[in-house]
């Protein structure tokens, strides 16, 4: 689609636009479209970027702004267009090989019973052998497989038509893009499935949309289907779907071959397909040749549905014959041959009694819904989150109401929505506070953003939140230091913020009941061991706004010391693995203050470990050690971050400006102001590529 003259253009077109002042002309608004769509381009259809995340936000932040101030400049095929259009741009419509049915549905051993008996009568036989396979919930899905490959990927739909999301379904790393299905005599297949979401990955990716301030999804299922219709194939890759395929729904054989004998049953067939590589339930399945096994099974299998890693709503009972399930047919609904055993519901529904109003560690307020006791798949429900106040208003939430409370596994419960048709008209609208129900301040809101804050910096409850989160197991580990003892010495005066805890008064804690001699040296023992953690635990603990685990180890690993991070800006921080704009933001913005830095410097002298050791390392036997770079203009044989990055593994540290602390400034292809200034204050040495590389000796 473009020439490499084109993509030379182009590359240099985004990369001036990026780095210059943007001039408001309709031209300009062009370029910036064009560029967009060339990054676009190799992002998407060659998984090949061209810019970084920062660099492609920034572009379209100009073009958006151009926009915004003369709306006639917006042509239709803008990209700002297909965004703000979000998911209402659809994928095509195609039409399935062989409709995609339901399942009738079972709930106890009196229907299995009936279903087996009607079987039998269809098959005119009593000896039937049963498959039985998990149900798992999640999104249907067809995939197809021409000559080998993967050649289409469409969701159910209506049954008869599908949407093709085949580039979506390329990012969902289960699917195996090739197999060796020609060696069978299989020309084209199509394969029936389940595009599922870890409980784990599921949990972890709604923790993420609470702590930026998002509703979390409903539950593993609303993700899974959310996902595969998504625009954006990279946000699908990042979010992690899995798939279980499970049945084969058609096949063509290639000329002259002869059926292999695999797909005479179900079982073989689904075993044939794990053994060539795709995630089949063969290792899950059970074959029955009775109806009492078949309920036996189902049974003690309920009992075990949490253990899991997926979703499991119910078992399926197949026919296990392909013969025979041709000679019972099926309804225009669904097959006769296969039944659904539904579990006992993870939904119930109970009275809204009053919401609390909870202020967590970074100050957000969040209302908290407390309900009648009702117990939802084995656990006893009081407590649910509303998140923030936006979820209340658009689900119309009222205190009195009767509500729907889904409870998805081990997954936290959720509000699904108030019964409207059985109000009284007594119930009460939900009035959110303007003052932190904790200390009293005035409660502010940021414009994009959907909770209420306290700002207050000792805020009571803050503080101790934050203390409490830098002792938890995830990040400094300090048993016994849980959330009650946290409180305690808080309350107490002896823990007033966390450098704090490396300083207790124990002959205090000694006067305190219910604290020996034998739980004050246990306590002191984890706070002593705790010195030593690894950094990232150290910077997950500082509770930054943003940085959950995975982006306190790629901040952890970019750096040897954590005040390496006072140098770094925005821009710099946005160069990182997954760290975004908003992320990056957030942590300039944490480093930048005095009373971080002192509470940094607090932890320093206690003992507490704030190196990266395998940084550190390298850095003593660097040949650039304590030697400062920075970076300007085009490189043309390095890329810029893998040079920088060069510079820190030999012990070298980048700055972010020309400045008297500057002893190196690397100059590329058109470099500009950084120059001139490195030249007026003539301090700083000035290399060319090439010197740079002879200097790290690459
Ligand atoms: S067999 C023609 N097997 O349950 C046979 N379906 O109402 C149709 N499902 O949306 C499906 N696990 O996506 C089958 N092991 C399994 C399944 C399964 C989940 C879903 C399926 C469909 C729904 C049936």
């Amino acid at each position: 689609m473009y020439l490499p003259n084109d993509e030379k253009r182009l590359y240099e077109q985004a990369k001036a636009l990026i780095n210059n002042s943007i001039a408001p002309t309709a031209d300009v608004a062009e370029q910036l479209r064009e560029a967009i769509r060339y990054a676009d381009w190799k992002y998407y259809i060659h998984s090949n970027p061209v810019l970084s995340d920062y660099e492609y936000d920034t572009l379209f932040k100009h073009l958006k702004d151009l926009e915004a101030q003369n709306p006639n400049w917006v042509t239709p095929d803008s990209p700002t267009q297909r965004v703000a259009n979000g998911l209402s741009e659809r994928f095509p419509a195609v039409r399935h090989l062989v409709p995609m049915l339901s399942l009738d549905n079972t709930y106890n051993a009196e229907d299995l019973r009936d279903w087996d008996r009607r079987c039998r009568e269809l098959a005119g036989t009593d000896s039937i052998t049963y498959c039985i396979e998990p149900k798992y919930d999640g999104a249907s899905v067809s995939v197809i497989y021409d000559d080998d490959h993967l050649s289409r990927g469409a969701t159910r739909g209506d049954g008869v038509m599908g949407e093709d999301v085949t580039i979506n379904v390329r990012q969902i790393r289960a699917i195996p893009l090739s197999a060796t299905l020609a060696a069978y005599g299989v020309k084209q297949i199509e394969i029936r499935g389940e595009i599922v979401i870890h409980k784990k990955v599921f949990e972890e990716y709604n923790r993420k949309r609470i702590e930026g301030g998002l509703e979390p999804l409903a539950n593993p299922r609303n993700a899974a289907s959310g996902t595969l219709r998504i625009l954006d194939p990279a946000e699908v890759r990042k979010r992690g779907l899995n798939a279980i395929l499970y049945s084969i729904s058609d096949y063509t054989l290639l000329p002259g071959a002869t059926k292999p004998s695999v797909l005479n049953t179900h079982y073989d067939s689904l075993k044939w397909l794990y053994d060539m590589g795709y995630p089949s339930p063969a290792p899950d399945m059970k074959v029955c040749t009775h109806i009492d096994d078949v309920i036996a099974y189902c049974a003690e299998f309920e009992g075990r549905r949490d253990d899991l890693p997926f979703e499991v709503d119910g078992l399926v009972i197949k026919v296990n014959d392909f013969a025979l399930q041709e000679q019972m047919g099926m309804t225009s609904h669904h097959p006769r041959w296969a039944v659904a055993y539904k579990f006992k519901a993870r939904q119930a529904t109970s009275k809204l009694r009053r919401v609390e109003f909870q202020v967590g560690r970074v100050g957000s307020v969040t209302p908290v819904a407390k309900i009648d006791p009702v117990p939802i798949g084995g656990v006893t429900v009081t407590s649910i989150s509303l998140f923030n106040e936006d979820v209340i208003r658009e689900k119309d939430l009222r205190i009195g109401d009767t509500v729907l409370v889904e409870r998805a596994g081990d997954v936290i419960p959720y509000i699904v929505k108030p019964l409207t048709e059985l109000r009284t008209g007594t119930e009460e609208m939900i009035v959110f506070p303007t003052e932190c129900p904790a200390c009293n301040s005035q409660l502010e809101k940021q414009q994009d953003e959907a909770a209420w804050r306290c700002i207050n910096a000792t805020c009571p409850v803050q503080v101790v939140e934050r203390i409490i989160h830098f002792a938890s197991k995830d990040a400094m580990d300090i048993r016994s230091l849980g959330s009650s003892n946290v409180q305690k010495f808080h309350d107490r005066g002896l823990l007033p913020d966390i450098p704090g805890i490396y300083h207790i008064n124990w002959d205090e804690v000694r006067k305190m009941e219910g604290f020996g001699e034998k739980s004050v040296t246990n306590l002191q023992q984890a706070i002593d061991n705790s010195k030593k953690q690894p950094l990232n635990r150290v910077i997950f603990g500082l509770g930054i706004r943003y940085v959950g685990e995975t982006t306190a180890k790629t901040l952890a690993s970019a750096v040897t010391h954590i005040s390496d991070f006072y140098d770094w800006n925005v821009e710099k921080l946005a160069t990182l693995q997954d760290v975004g704009p908003k992320v990056a933001t957030s942590v300039a913005d944490f480093f930048a203050r005095p009373q971080n830095r002192d509470m940094i410097a607090k932890l320093e002298a206690a003992g507490v470990n704030l190196t990266n050791e395998h940084k550190s390392q390298n850095a003593t036997d660097g040949t650039l050690a304590g030697k400062s770079f920075l970076f300007t203009g085009t490189l043309s044989q390095l890329k810029r971050s893998d040079a920088e990055a060069l510079v820190e593994a030999r012990g070298g540290s980048i700055l972010s400006g020309v400045s008297s602390k500057l002893h190196y400034l690397v100059v590329g292809e058109d470099a500009g102001s950084k120059l001139e200034k490195a030249k007026k204050l003539g301090t700083v040495n000035i290399l060319t590529e090439q010197d740079f590389i002879t200097l790290a000796g690459i």
